[in-house]
């Protein structure tokens, strides 16, 4: 190895350019920072478009015409089912078993049932294909093991209701309000995609061996579901908790910062002066506090995050109002990640199909540290 390329080493791979990629863009016009999903400033498509428009723009390009998205839609609707066996697997797993990792299981399972099964892991068509089942059947997924680990019948996905509806009533057992199902839809909106942060670059390298879209995926939630990724948003529900009461914000958070603890929701490897997904679910955060009537966990995140922003510079990411967010829902903790996962699939399957669109292996090299080259002394003489 040359000098010239050990010196290129950046521990984490902090600010090394791994790939090109036509679908996120955290440079913002002329590199003022910010989210674009192909060109779409995040704050733009916020508010106007669906999670399925997204999820249509993230796997062809484009936003979807009226009967683009008819036809794109009927098929999500129509591909919510889950295999039988899934079903049972689920009544035969542990229910210790975290909901992250039965997700995971579930996409592999899913795998094998999948029509396409065969197709070869370079058939553009077939991703796409698999793609649009994985994200319309890892929610029924999620929901079916929630209900089936809490003893509850199950509640079938039902036709007439979008994604973010289904969803909620196929978890909660009733139809969400309004507000509910749009900050629902939103929160999917804004995990959908997020350029090469660690799942996204663990679900690309699976596949650049040629190896298929549901290995890429299950590697990917492998990566989401660690606490300085996805898993950050159960932690952040965690703080919350921990501090229990708005009387005792302050007191704990001076007390955490002063023993340099790591405040879960907030910093970003990338976005050091705010995180514009945050920005935007904060305000449903203060809708949904008034439309449960209770505004408790907004008086406890807020001189939370005014200290954490004042103190340490580091601005909350989405993780820390997507979790009070949900528990307005009635969602469980341990649901709010797999629903971190459900959000991201398009975005995981979006860059699977362009790293095999245009595969390149990907093998970077180590440098090496261990001890210089030496003799082997035989067992005997050890
Ligand atoms: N709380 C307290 N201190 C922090 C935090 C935090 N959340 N994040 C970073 N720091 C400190 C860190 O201790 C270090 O301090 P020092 O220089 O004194 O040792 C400094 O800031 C730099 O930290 P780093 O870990 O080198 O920075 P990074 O760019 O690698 O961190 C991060 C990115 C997301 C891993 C980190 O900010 C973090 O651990 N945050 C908490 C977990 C979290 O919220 N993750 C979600 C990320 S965004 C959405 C997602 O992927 O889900």
């Amino acid at each position: 190895m040359s000098a010239e390329s050990t010196d290129q080493y950046h521990p984490g791979l902090e600010g090394v350019i791994a790939n090109e990629t036509a679908i996120a863009n955290l440079e913002g016009k002329e590199g003022s920072g910010g989210l674009e999903y192909r060109g779409y400033r995040i704050e733009d498509l916020a508010n106007v478009v669906s999670y399925e428009e997204t999820a249509f723009l993230l796997l062809h390009g484009d936003l979807p015409s009226a009967s683009q998205l008819r036809d794109f839609d009927a098929r999500l609707r129509a591909a919510r089912a889950l295999p039988d066996p899934l079903v049972d697997l689920f009544r035969k797993i542990p229910p210790t078993i975290h909901p992250m990792d039965v997700l995971r299981t579930s996409v592999s399972v899913l795998s094998h049932y999948d029509p396409d099964v065969n197709a070869p892991p370079g058939d553009h068509a077939a991703n796409v294909r698999k793609a649009e089942r994985m994200i319309a059947q890892m929610p029924t997924a999620v929901a079916y093991h929630d209900r089936i680990v809490k003893g509850l019948p199950l509640v079938e996905p039902r036709g007439d209701l979008d994604h973010a509806a289904n969803f909620l009533n196929m978890v909660n057992g009733s139809v969400p309000s309004e507000t509910m199902r749009h900050a629902f839809d939103l929160s999917l909106v804004l995990y959908t995609e997020h350029e090469l942060n660690a799942s996204t670059f663990s679900a690309r390298v699976t596949v650049s061996t040629l190896s298929d879209i549901y290995s890429g995926i299950v590697a990917a939630i492998g990566t989401l579901k660690g606490p300085l990724h996805g898993g950050a948003n159960e932690e952040a529900w965690k703080v919350l908790e921990q501090v229990g009461a708005p009387e005792n914000a302050e007191r704990w958070i001076q007390d955490a910062l002063a023993r340099k603890e790591r405040i879960m929701g907030f910093g970003h490897r990338v976005y050091k002066t705010g995180d514009p997904r945050s920005r935007i679910l904060k305000e449903y955060c203060t809708k949904l506090a008034a439309e449960v009537g209770d505004d408790r966990w907004e008086r406890i995140a807020e001189p939370i995050e005014k200290a954490v922003t004042t103190q340490k510079a580091l601005p909350p990411n989405v993780d820390w109002p997507s979790a009070r967010l949900y528990h307005y829902m009635n969602l469980s903790i341990e649901l709010y990640t797999p629903i971190f996962a459900m959000a991201r699939v398009a975005g995981w399957a979006a860059h699977i199909v362009e790293q095999l669109d245009h595969n390149r292996l990907m093998r970077p090299r180590a440098r090496y540290i261990g001890p210089p080259n030496r003799s082997v002394t035989p067992l005997k003489n050890r």
